[in-house]
């Protein structure tokens, strides 16, 4: 993002404006840049380990594609009635209300986007590392330190330019993209040469328990997370009521026909695994936290501008025109969940909450969908598509827990929930309301950033 020195007379306050730079290009990277990260390098084996059979796995895999695809479309309709940035945030502000909105933004702020920084540039550290530690296990807290590193450069390059963080981000997807040709392209002459005793008996093993499945949906999910990046930054997007939903059903289907690809060819993967690999698997993480830094920062920067946040991290820089606080505050964060965090779990509640409010988003586009059916639509889906991954979403968040219950599904939803207590003294009453402004302006000095204006 980028924003204009423009004022903006009606509100009668110097203003700094949201400049509309991504092109359809530059969408398709951000929704399969972010999407193609850590995830398929390393989830195939442990979806098949979980569901037991290669069969079972790739329908899961196929399932988890069309339930982003569906989500995405979904997600379309929404990002042309409602063309403001901010993602689930603006969608249930608009929709649900303010107590669902804020519950999602705190939750989103202080723990979501962290953790999915965290989790990828965990999985960013242990390629880079591994290849120097061949047969041998590798030292966490190194792998830690370049997680770190990686968080760092990348929050440093988003505050410094959009355009480079654009350009990053399509470089990035035409590594990934070439990384995976070699891997099906090696699977497939393996195949052709004869080697298909995998798909013998491809059923054979399969897991069904109820909480088997919503852990293999988990874990696939956590690689198509991130089909839902471009609704955060619509203020960016150039002609968003076309290049939207244009955007989301390229770099969906593109994805989800790499991914089924891999899983089909998972051998070869595995078999080739030397350095290139990692260094590609690298190079693809690390794009994967860049979309991910540039539309975490938005949600916080577009909360803020709705009073959901401290003021300071709607602000943007004066020259470089990059919303540094919100970024600043979400690495500053992302760091701190890195010293006790590990990959797999990460993923599991990461998936449980995402999905949780997945479905409060839905659920508001059938209420758009139903009671406002006057709005101007650009681009709209049957009403049983919302409905279809609306159910999909709550089996989702009720499957690990109904089978076999653990305790930290429940410090989770108390955390999420825990939000509301957040919202009556702080946002509701407006307590201690001078209690920031010292600091606020103190940083604005500092960091010499301004308040930013809606771009519509
Ligand atoms: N799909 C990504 C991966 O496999 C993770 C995306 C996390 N979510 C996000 N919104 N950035 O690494």
């Amino acid at each position: 993002m980028t924003l204009s020195s423009t004022r903006t007379m009606e509100s009668g306050k110097q203003g700094l404006t949201l400049k509309r730079e991504v092109g359809l290009i530059g969408a398709v990277s951000f929704i399969a840049g972010t999407m193609m990260g850590s995830g398929i390098f390393i989830s195939p084996q442990y979806v098949l380990s979980v569901i037991g059979s290669p069969g079972a796995s790739l329908i899961i895999w196929t399932c988890c594609g069309l339930l982003a695809m569906l989500g995405g479309l979904c997600y379309a309709e929404l990002g042309t009635v409602i063309p403001e940035s901010g993602g689930e945030y603006i969608y249930m502000l608009r929709t649900t209300g303010k107590v669902t909105a804020f519950m999602f933004v705190f939750s989103f702020i202080i723990v979501m986007r962290p953790v999915s920084a965290t989790g990828i540039a965990l999985s960013f550290g242990e390629y880079v590392v591994a290849p120097f530690y061949e047969g041998c296990s590798v030292p966490q807290g190194l792998v830690k330190c370049v997680a770190a590193g990686a968080i760092l450069t990348l929050s440093m390059i988003n505050c410094l330019s959009v355009r480079l963080a654009t350009h990053i981000q399509v470089l990035s997807m035409g590594v990934k993209i070439l990384a995976l040709a070699v891997i099906i392209l090696g699977g497939c002459i393996l195949l052709f040469q004869g080697n298909t005793e995998n798909f013998n008996n491809a059923f054979e093993g399969t897991n069904v328990g109820v909480s088997t499945i919503g852990i293999a949906f988990y874990q696939g999910l956590w690689s198509y997370d991130g089909w839902n990046t471009l609704n955060y930054i619509t203020e960016e997007l150039k002609h968003p009521e076309v290049n939207l939903p244009r955007a989301v059903v390229i770099a969906i289907s593109l994805v989800t026909g790499l991914y089924l690809l891999v899983n089909v060819n998972r051998h070869y993967l595995i078999s080739i695994w030397g350095w290139i690999m990692s260094v590609a698997a690298a190079l693809s993480a690390f794009g994967s936290l860049n979309g991910t830094f540039f539309s975490g920062g938005r949600v916080c920067f577009v909360a803020a501008r709705e009073g959901h946040m401290p003021e300071i991290l709607a602000m943007a820089h004066v020259h470089r025109l990059t919303p540094s606080p919100a970024l600043i505050f979400t690495t500053i964060i992302s760091l701190v969940v890195l010293i006790p965090g590990d990959f797999q779990s990460i993923v599991n509640y990461f998936s449980f909450t995402a999905w949780f409010f997945y479905a409060i988003t839905l659920s508001g586009l059938l209420y758009l969908k139903i009671k406002k059916p006057e709005l101007p639509r650009p681009y709209t889906v049957p009403i049983i598509l919302p409905i279809l991954v609306l159910i999909a979403a709550i089996f989702l968040v009720l499957a690990p827990i109904i089978d076999s219950p653990q305790i930290e599904y429940l410090y989770v939803a108390l955390f999420i929930f825990s939000g509301v207590i957040v919202y009556v003294p702080f946002i509701h009453y407006k307590l201690c309301p001078g209690l920031l402004t010292k600091l606020t302006v103190f940083l604005q000095l500092f960091l010499e950033v301004a308040p930013a204006e809606k771009n519509l």
